[in-house]
Formats: C-alpha cells, sequence, structure tokens
C-alpha cells in the first residue's frame, strides 16, 4: 500500500529571538519529542545551499537566528502535520518533501486534513511534493507585534493574515513588506497572544510552558495542573496547544487574571469586542463631563481609598486623581453586564499597577521603593482596551482560521497545601511556587498588588495583611525546624546564627515546610508515572549589604530534590536555564549570569 505519510524529510527553521544556549536546547527537546527522531542541526550556510537546492525559498534565509545554529533537518518515519502545526513553539516554518507523483494528490489532502489551509502551502513537481506548514504559535508571537504597530483591530487581523500569506509561500508582497519585516524580526519573547495583559512579578515563559508540556506529558492529551497558576500562563499555553487544563492560586487578582485569559480565549469575541469598545465611550462621556462624575465617586465609595500604608507616601493630589480616575473606569467597567466585563477590570487593574509601583526591599523590615509614573491611569487604560480590541480581533481570526477547538480548563482561588483535587487526577503539573523569602525583595506578594486589589473591591484595605500571611513564601510565617531535611535545616540554622538574616529564618523555616507539604500535594494528585516539572531559583546568593561581595551561596535545587525526594517523588531530570534578567534592585550583582532550574518530578 502506498503510505505517504513516510520518510520525508524536513527543514525546520527556528525563530529568530532564540538567543540563549538554554532556550536553544528547548527547542530540540521539545522538536526531537514531537518528531520521535534526533534532528541535525543546521547553519545559515546550509540553508543557502536548500535555496540554491530549490527546496527553500530566498526569503526563507531572512531574519534568521543569530548564531551557529538557525534551524534543524529531520527525516521522520511518521508525519503528523495536525500535531507539528498544533503544538511547536520555536519554529517559524516547516518545510518536507517526499517524492510522489500528482496521482497521489488525495493521499496529501487526507495527511493534511487537520492542518487549516491557511496555514499549509502544498505543492507538487518533479516527481515529489513539497510543503511549507506555518505553526500556530508563531502566529500567535507574531500577533503582539503587529497589534502594536495597527492602528485598529481590522488593521491587526490583515497584518497578520499577510505575515502569515508571505511566510507560507516563501515570497512577500511589496504593499505589506515593510510592516512584515517588522514583525517578522522583532526579538520580543512573551508578547504571545493575551500574555502581556498584565504585569505580573515571576511569571512564566510562554514557549518555555509549552516546551514542558510537549516534552514531559506522557500521554498525548495530558490533564494538566498548575497550583501555584498566578496569572495562568500554563494554563493559557496548555489550551491554546489543546491540553486540558486546571489551576488554583490563593491570591485572587492572580485568579481574575488567570480567568479574564481564559474567558478571552473562549469567549464570543463579538462580545468582547462590543464591550471593550462600550467601556471606552463611557470613558469618554465621563471625562468630558456628559456624565455625572460625582455619581461615580459616591458609588465607588468604599473601593477607592489607597491602602493606609501606601496613603501616608502618596502626595494628596495624586490621590485625588487617581481616585477621579478609578471611579471613571470603574464606572464605565459598570455598563458591561455579566462575566465580559472580566478582562475590563483586569486591564484596570493593570493600568493601576503600573501607575504605581513599589516593590520591597531588604532583610524583611517592610521598607520598600515607591515610584509613581506621571501617565494617568485612565489613559493608560484606554490603550489597554485599545490593545485588548486589536488582540481579540486577532485571535477572532486565528481561533476561526486555525479551527481551533479549546479543551476545558477552570482556575480558582485554592492553596497548593490542600488540593481540591482527588487523589491521582492528573498526568502532567506544570508549575512554579514563589521563592525563598530569604532573598531580598520577595517578601510582600500580595502588598505589592494591594492598590489594583482594594481598588477593584478584591480584597478590603485591611484585609491585606491578614492574607499575605497565607500566602507560601510571606516573611510573616513562621515554623520551627523539626521534620525538615537536613539541607533545609541546616540553611534555616545557618541563617538563625547571622545576625543580619536570623530575622527571616523562621519564615524560611515555614517556606520548606509548606514546599514540603506541597510536593506531598502534588505526589497525591498525580497519576502513578505522571510529572511535575517545577521551576525554582537555581540557587540564592546572599551578599554582604554594603560592599556585595558575595556571603554565601544556596544550592536551592538540591534543597527542593531532597524536599521532593523525602515526599515520594522521584527527580528525573535538572535542566538549568539562564534567564536575561537583569534588576539591579532585587539583585545587587545584576550583571551575574542568572538561572532558573526545572525540576523535573516523576511519581513512580
Ligand atoms: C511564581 S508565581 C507563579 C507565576 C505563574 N507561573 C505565571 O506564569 O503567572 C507563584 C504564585 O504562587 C502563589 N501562591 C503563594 N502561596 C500559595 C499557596 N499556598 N497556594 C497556591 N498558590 C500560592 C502566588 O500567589 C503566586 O501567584
Amino acid at each position: 500500500m502506498y503510505s505517504l505519510g513516510r520518510n520525508w524529510m524536513l527543514i525546520l527553521k527556528l525563530r529568530n529571538n532564540i538567543e540563549l544556549e538554554c532556550d536553544l536546547q528547548l527547542a530540540e527537546m521539545e522538536t526531537e519529542h514531537l518528531l520521535g527522531c534526533s534532528l541535525i542541526p543546521i547553519s545559515s550556510c546550509e540553508l543557502e545551499d536548500l535555496v540554491q537546492q530549490g527546496v527553500l525559498s530566498p526569503t526563507d534565509l531572512k531574519h534568521c537566528r543569530r548564531g551557529a545554529v538557525v534551524g534543524y533537518r529531520a527525516v521522520v518515519e511518521t508525519l503528523n502535520p495536525a500535531l507539528l502545526f498544533r503544538r511547536l513553539s520555536f519554529i517559524e516554518i516547516v518545510v518536507g518533501y517526499t517524492s510522489a507523483e500528482t496521482e497521489h494528490t488525495n493521499h496529501v489532502s487526507q495527511l493534511f486534513a487537520d492542518v487549516p489551509a491557511s496555514f499549509v502551502h502544498i505543492e507538487f513537481g518533479s516527481g515529489k511534493v513539497l510543503f511549507r506548514l506555518v505553526p500556530l504559535n508563531a502566529v500567535a508571537e507574531w500577533s503582539d507585534i503587529a497589534v502594536k504597530r495597527a492602528a485598529n483591530p481590522d488593521e491587526a487581523v490583515q497584518i497578520v493574515q499577510k505575515v502569515v500569506q508571505m511566510v507560507r509561500e516563501g515570497k512577500s508582497t511589496v504593499r505589506w513588506h515593510k510592516v512584515a519585516e517588522q514583525v517578522l524580526s522583532a526579538r520580543i519573547t512573551t508578547g504571545h497572544l493575551f500574555h502581556g495583559l498584565h504585569v505580573y512579578k515571576a511569571k512564566f515563559f510562554p514557549r518555555m510552558v509549552r516546551a514542558l508540556i510537549n516534552t514531559f506529558g506522557s500521554c498525548e492529551s495530558p490533564y494538566l495542573l498548575d497550583p501555584y497558576a498566578g496569572s495562568g500562563t500554563a494554563l493559557t499555553e496548555a489550551s491554546v496547544i489543546g491540553i486540558p487544563s486546571a489551576g488554583i492560586d490563593i491570591d485572587p487578582l492572580s485568579v481574575l487574571i488567570a480567568s479574564a485569559k481564559a474567558l478571552l480565549l473562549r469567549g464570543s469575541t463579538a462580545a468582547l469586542l462590543e464591550g471593550t469598545q462600550i467601556t471606552r465611550d463611557y470613558v469618554d462621556m465621563l471625562r468630558s463631563k456628559q456624565l455625572s462624575l460625582f455619581y461615580a465617586r459616591e458609588k465607588h465609595a468604599n473601593y477607592i481609598a489607597l491602602p493606609s500604608f501606601l496613603a501616608k507616601r502618596v502626595p494628596p493630589e495624586v490621590q485625588e486623581e487617581l481616585l477621579d480616575d478609578i471611579a471613571i473606569s470603574l464606572s464605565a467597567i459598570e455598563a458591561v453586564r455579566g462575566d465580559f466585563n472580566v478582562p475590563l477590570r483586569v486591564a484596570l487593574s493593570d493600568a493601576i499597577s503600573r501607575k504605581i509601583k513599589f516593590r520591597f526591599l531588604g532583610l524583611g523590615y517592610g521598607r520598600f521603593s515607591l515610584s509613581i509614573t506621571s501617565g494617568r491611569v485612565v489613559e493608560m487604560f484606554k490603550s489597554n482596551l485599545d490593545y485588548l480590541a486589536k488582540t481579540i480581533a486577532v485571535w477572532e481570526w486565528l481561533r476561526a482560521a486555525a479551527h481551533l477547538h479549546l479543551p476545558a480548563s477552570e482556575v480558582r482561588v485554592g492553596d497548593a497545601r490542600h488540593l481540591p483535587f482527588d487523589d491521582r487526577t492528573f498526568d502532567l503539573i506544570v508549575t512554579s511556587p514563589p521563592y525563598m523569602p530569604a532573598s531580598s525583595g520577595r517578601e510582600n506578594y500580595l502588598k505589592s498588588k494591594a492598590p489594583a486589589m482594594v481598588a477593584l473591591g478584591i480584597v478590603g484595605a485591611d484585609e491585606i495583611e491578614e492574607r499575605e500571611r497565607m500566602l507560601i513564601g510571606s516573611v510573616q510565617r513562621s515554623c520551627d525546624v523539626n521534620g525538615l531535611p537536613p539541607r533545609a535545616r541546616e540553611v534555616v540554622a545557618w541563617m538563625a546564627s547571622d545576625e543580619i538574616r536570623q530575622v527571616k529564618a523562621a519564615a524560611t523555616a515555614s517556606y520548606f515546610a509548606d514546599l514540603a507539604q506541597s510536593l506531598r500535594e502534588i505526589r497525591r494528585v498525580l497519576r502513578p508515572g505522571g510529572r511535575c516539572a517545577m521551576v525554582i531559583a537555581r540557587q540564592h546568593t546572599f551578599y554582604r549589604y554594603k560592599s556585595r561581595e558575595v556571603v554565601r551561596v544556596i544550592d536551592n535545587t538540591g534543597i527542593v530534590s531532597e524536599l521532593a525526594q523525602v515526599n515520594g517523588l522521584d527527580v528525573e531530570k535538572i535542566l538549568h536555564v539562564e534567564l536575561n534578567k537583569q534588576n539591579t534592585v532585587a539583585r545587587p550583582r545584576s550583571l551575574d549570569a542568572y538561572y532558573e532550574t526545572i525540576l523535573v518530578l516523576g511519581r513512580g
């Protein structure tokens, strides 16, 4: 029997924005896993040869990744084009060819039946068939740049459509050339659909999560959990690549952000676009005093106070302006009924969080730095609405053109130490717990979101402290070292003996005890053979305050591995991932290389 799915020669061109070696490592790991075969790296010279041979088009030579490896070559025994389309994270275009005559057209159509026509180009000629396939996630990454360049939602959609067409066909058109070049050459790695909906400290890189799901999910459609869901990156990325998921987080603002993304992905785009427009019009009416601002302020009087620890530090005239802007925005959002106002509330929360930025510093005495940007919250809110409308429009097109059916995903408020799920429910956990409180600036996750949470009425100003105490990693928690394994215990003992750091010793003990409890829960809800990919800090470095000399480096990977093992999980793999993070406030020696670790744990 003639089988066209076999023995295809594939060329996979990498996205240009893969800069770090570890990203390349993830790209390779994921691509090999999805193809089921090993890859041969190719250089730009080899790409040129492939153009000479007529396999690639001259436009494929443009905006290649910098570095020795620009793509891969592979020979696959069995080709699954639909899987490559939906799952590949790091590839801009897959070109594949095999020998076939024109009479095999029907076989080709069958093989590509589940790949939507807008994303694949197939041609027959001189005894072979050749296809060019644009993976979904490359398009989703381009959407961010297209949205930033476009004047309105229609233009954003047109830009994305044109870029897809140009890459798919390997031809550029004069009219769209410039903007397509901007989209294709952009180096940003995080602008994936709704990922930028809200500022969020320590969120996942979308494609890292996809690589983890693609590589460590043991079955074709693993049921995924993120017990520290945060802004919902793992849940969003799982949904886009077709994996069902559930998530919890103890912080209600995080759950609101993750719910907004889930709604944006699945909801009626027409209703979402309409809601965004209504809100924008309403803001303009309130600002032009066609509607009474007095009424808006009265109505929201309970919410629109700054938490007291901040109010003392913000000048009264700034507070007045803030309260007006928040009242206008909240009143406008109220014009939109039902769940569709969730993304709008998140867009406002983002504007407030960008206006008032602060982070906690030092050693746990509540010292923080505060900066208030000059832009007005209401203007930032409006520009968030514009960005949102354009992204919704692009997503509407992409979802329809790619025939995407999104699997179920739920997110709710919950505690990772007491997971609200039955034993053996999940195949895969991809997560990242909070950092330990011993490292500077990380002791108050919730307080740093307080202005937005209070303004949106998510928590009362007087509840913040109490909620903060519930968070894993909070400096306000404490316990003794009994029950901790040796490495964790030694670190706590060292801190307790250090004059400067003893203030955080009990909180650090509690952090390790909480993490241990969470790891027990992770084991309980995993099915046998299931895995947990946990992203943690590789190490924690303690500095002498003034000289910035290193006092001690703590092997966090070793400690968490030990906590996992004593709680019944196997450490299957350890990957170190270098990050491009430069933050002199968070880390005094900010130019030192900074690594996170992906710990792959298995339930045997
Ligand atoms: C590093 S962030 C996760 C960010 C997430 N990966 C993302 O992409 O947005 C850690 C999260 O753990 C949450 N958290 C802290 N204590 C928790 C607990 N006891 N149960 C569940 N979540 C908790 C925090 O609210 C925070 O959102």
